[in-house]
């Protein structure tokens, strides 16, 4: 049997996923088109040759200009239909995916039309591709805590739509802490708490600290640089607290597929698992940052399965569900 069999035929959980990443070139000129709006690009081929991606504020200019096309239910719906169907095709089982509603109320789109759109896309899947979902709300980390509170206040009538919140966009000199009463907020609501720590960032390992102690979160997305750090290991192996990973969008944002680091975490007992982040942007889905990988970091089954269980292991489904993985 070969790896990519291997690969495929694993049943995975997906719990890093941005599903404004999964807008694939082609369906930005279908949205386009069916909403009449000029694209500066005259193929799928030259959107894919513009992105040129090097640090984190670099691919977020390009992420945040193409999500323009999406404007109605029907472009959130098939936003995340497209993406579900990848997902089963890789026997991708289980996702937690994130969504930027910021992103979308300040071009004008109602916060309801992003919402239902993808709501009902993770009822369809679940339905027709067998693939189960739990949506978690990101919050911009450039924007205002205030406008943070502003949606988390909209959200309260979806609030049986969402498993959790989360922190993502621009790190710099946003940390964990400009958030912490919007996040107490979340976790009074019955919200499970994350946070984007990408790598390599100005005070990452204040931070995770501030993750840690004064957030008190129930997952670190990325969190590589915990690795600088004994007594941060230790806690996050203690706490059990779920990693994840990116491979290929890191080798994209900070040049490193971070095989290394991921054999660390496991061998600290770090609760690593892998992800593909923003998959239509850094053209890799989960098959295809598993096979990275085995290629360039000679990754075994055995690792393979350990980081596959992780992500069951530390997803927000229900302990009855989740024993029929573990
Ligand atoms: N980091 C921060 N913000 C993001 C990312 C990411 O990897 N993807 C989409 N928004
Ligand atoms: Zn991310």
């Amino acid at each position: 049997q070969s790896m990519l069999d291997f690969v495929q035929k694993l049943p995975k959980a997906e719990l890093h996923v941005h599903l404004e990443g999964t807008l694939e070139p082609e369906h930005i000129f279908s949205l386009a088109q069916r909403n009449g709006i000029e694209l500066e690009y005259k193929t799928p081929d030259e959107v894919i040759a513009a992105y040129d991606f090097h640090d984190l504020p670099s691919f977020l200019s390009i992420y945040y200009a193409a999500m323009d096309v999406l404007r109605t239910e029907e472009d959130f719906y098939e936003l995340a239909l497209h993406y579900f169907q990848r997902a089963a095709a890789q026997n991708v089982v289980y996702v937690e995916p994130f969504f930027d509603p910021q992103a979308h109320t300040s071009r004008g789109v109602a916060f309801e039309t992003v919402i239902n759109g993808i709501h009902r896309a993770q009822q369809e899947a679940a339905a027709s591709l067998g693939v189960e979902s739990n949506l978690i709300l990101c919050f911009l980390r450039d924007m205002s805590a205030e406008s943070a509170a502003e949606h988390l206040e909209m959200a309260i009538p979806h609030i049986d739509k969402l498993i959790g919140v989360g922190l993502d966009s621009d790190e710099k000199d946003n940390p964990p802490a400009k958030f912490a009463e919007v996040f107490a907020k979340a976790r009074e609501l019955g919200l499970k708490l994350t946070m984007h720590c990408d790598v390599n960032q100005k005070d990452i390992l204040e931070h995770i600290e501030e993750c840690l102690d004064l957030i008190k979160v129930d997952r670190i997305d990325h969190g590589i640089n915990a690795l600088e750090d004994d007594a941060l290991c230790t806690e996050i192996a203690r706490r059990g607290l779920g990693l994840t990973v990116c491979p290929v969008s890191n080798r994209f944002v900070v040049q490193n597929l971070t095989g290394d680091e991921i054999r660390k975490m496991l061998s600290k007992g770090m609760k690593a698992t892998i992800n593909s982040d923003d998959p239509a942007y850094f053209r890799a889905y989960m098959n295809e940052n598993f096979m990275a990988l085995v290629e360039d970091a000679d990754f075994s089954k055995d690792e393979i399965t350990t980081l596959t269980r992780n992500a069951f292991e530390v997803s927000w489904m229900s302990d009855s569900k989740k024993s029929a993985y573990l």
